[in-house]
């Protein structure tokens, strides 16, 4: 058996926020009086002050539209070494929310630490929708 060898950046990726900007996350039609344009500059802020931790991109719709805003936490490399996978957060509607996505991620995100209780709760089985 051969061993496996990780090469260049992806030896290295980051624990990543993909936030959904599709057709319902993010739009005041579907989650009217949330300021969604500052939700994902707070997160970027975040990730710009992590110093590379993690990151933050955009996608288009993941699919779960019924669970908006939806964000999407990838492990790191490391993370996922250990065991982790991406972890499907919905109902991201709140500071509080925003609070433990960024806490999590800070912390290293999917198997490097473990979400608050109240972030476990807002997990969506993307398979189930
Ligand atoms: S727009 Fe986000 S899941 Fe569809």
């Amino acid at each position: 058996m051969s061993p496996v060898v990780s090469i260049g950046a992806a030896a290295r990726r980051p624990c990543t926020l993909v936030v959904c900007r599709g057709c319902c996350c993010g739009d005041a039609r579907k989650n009217p009086g949330i300021d969604h344009d500052w939700q994902l500059e707070r997160l970027r802020s975040a990730a710009a002050a992590s110093r590379g931790r993690f990151t933050v991109r955009t996608s288009d719709c993941l699919g779960p539209c019924g669970q908006a805003n939806l964000v999407v936490v990838q492990p790191s490399s490391e993370g996922r070494r250990r065991g982790g996978r991406a972890a499907w957060v919905g109902f991201v509607t709140d500071d509080e929310s925003l609070d433990g996505i960024l806490a999590w991620a800070e912390a290293g995100g999917p198997g490097m630490a473990q979400p608050s209780a109240t972030l476990a709760l807002q997990m969506v089985d993307p398979r189930a929708v």
